[in-house]
């Protein structure tokens, strides 16, 4: 396994961290984890030299959380960072914090969670975080000693990444990078940004939650094959992050033995500059590719929001074009029932036409949200 140094202390880091949010499961069932394999696949991470693990209060539906306390049993819980998050998106007061906090103890079997962060902030969840006055009851946790570090993962655009990295002493952040979104939410340079801060960056998603490597387009088989060394779609996802010397540690979500087995070689192989030029541009002209097929070329410049109706436009025309892009991924009707509000779904449009009047694109947003609506709704 290859590492990477903590800054701040000069912990060494596991480049490859293990991500509990796609775990394992019987029968197709989301929230039924299957114990017995996610807990071998755990140890087995940790003896082959993993020592970051990341969950969170509702992957799936809190039995993340309990695999991954019963994994850590037995002398694993020393030999790791464990990572878990406060869900900004269920907190209503500042008397939430407490009791959500126990009850992740309580779930992970432990007295101690080594990183945690506040979940998934975007421009809604930053509003709930300040009016709940979330952060000062978070340090309380920390100088009680139930905490070590205080971070954020983060899901919205790059300017407000880079507000709330400059808003607060952050110890660490998480992002999500992988060679498609490059330029998408803190991207590149946001972890740029961040490292210069001195502000240690996790990376997530690397295969874009496995859209880059389930059901590749004949398009993109063709041109990885152009390679002189021939490599898996997911190898070649995670060279391109692990090229970067300021991602600490990239987390994936592994669902079975083997894809452990692949992604702890990898991680064992690749590290900063593992790529030659020839391959960045391979990699870059994949991306192009993939690209190409977007039905709808939004840049997400947000001219068409506000949206009177309450829609976010951006976001609906993403999972459009993912959902096109790549081939009809089921995965995303489970990521849009979890994460999308419904008062911000496509079906809340009563076509006004606002929206199509301000996009620099002139693209044919009502017939997107439609569509949207459609596949997702
Ligand atoms: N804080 C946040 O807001 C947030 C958001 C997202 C993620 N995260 C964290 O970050 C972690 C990483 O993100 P992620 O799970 O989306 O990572 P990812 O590595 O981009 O996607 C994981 C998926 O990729 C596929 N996969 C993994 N290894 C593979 C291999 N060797 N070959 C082929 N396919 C492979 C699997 O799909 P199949 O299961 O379909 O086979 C797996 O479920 C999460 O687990 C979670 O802990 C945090």
């Amino acid at each position: 396994m290859n590492y990477r140094t903590f800054e701040p202390t000069g912990e060494k880091i596991s480049l490859l961290g293990f991500g509990a949010m796609r775990l394992p499961v019987i029968g197709g069932d989301h929230n039924d984890v299957d114990e017995a394999e996610s807990i071998a696949m755990i140890r087995k991470a940790i003896d082959s030299g993993v020592n970051y693990i990341d969950t969170a209060f509702p992957y799936h539906g809190g039995k993340s959380e309990r695999a991954v306390g019963k994994a850590l049993k037995g002398g694993y819980r020393e030999k790791v960072l464990l990572a878990d998050k406060f869900p900004l998106f269920f907190v209503k007061s500042a008397d939430d914090v407490v009791p959500i906090f126990e009850k992740q103890l309580e779930r992970l079997d432990t007295g101690f969670i080594d990183m945690y962060l506040l979940h998934n902030i975007n421009k809604g969840h930053l509003k709930a975080m300040k009016e709940c006055n979330v952060l000062p009851q978070v340090e309380k946790l920390r100088d009680a000693g139930k905490i070590g570090r205080i971070g954020f993962s983060f899901h919205d655009d790059l300017p407000l990444f880079k507000e709330v990295l400059d808003s607060y002493p952050w110890e660490f952040c998480q992002i999500q990078l992988n060679y498609m979104d490059a330029g998408f939410q803190a991207g590149v340079e946001g972890m740029k940004y961040a490292a210069s801060k001195g502000v240690p960056v996790i990376i997530m998603e690397p295969l874009k939650g496995g859209k880059l490597t389930d059901s590749v387009p004949d398009a993109i088989s063709r041109l990885w094959d152009k390679a002189p060394i021939k490599r898996s779609p997911a190898e070649w996802a995670f060279r391109w992050v692990a090229d970067f010397p300021e991602a600490l540690t990239i987390l994936s979500g592994m669902s079975s033995m083997e894809q452990l087995d692949e992604n702890l070689r990898i991680l064992s192989d690749a590290d900063a500059g593992c790529l030659t030029d020839g391959e960045r541009a391979l990699i870059g002209e994949v991306a192009e590719a993939y690209n190409r097929i977007t039905p709808y070329s939004c840049t997400g410049c947000q001219y068409c929001m506000p949206c009177p109706s309450g829609v976010d436009i951006p976001e609906c025309l993403q999972y459009r074009n993912d959902w096109e892009v790549y081939s009809h991924n089921e995965k995303m009707r489970e990521l849009f029932n979890m994460w999308f509000a419904q008062e911000h779904r496509p079906s809340n449009c009563v076509e006004c036409g606002a929206c199509e009047g301000q996009c620099p694109q002139t693209l044919p947003i009502m017939k997107a949200l439609s569509e949207t609506a459609a596949i997702f709704e």
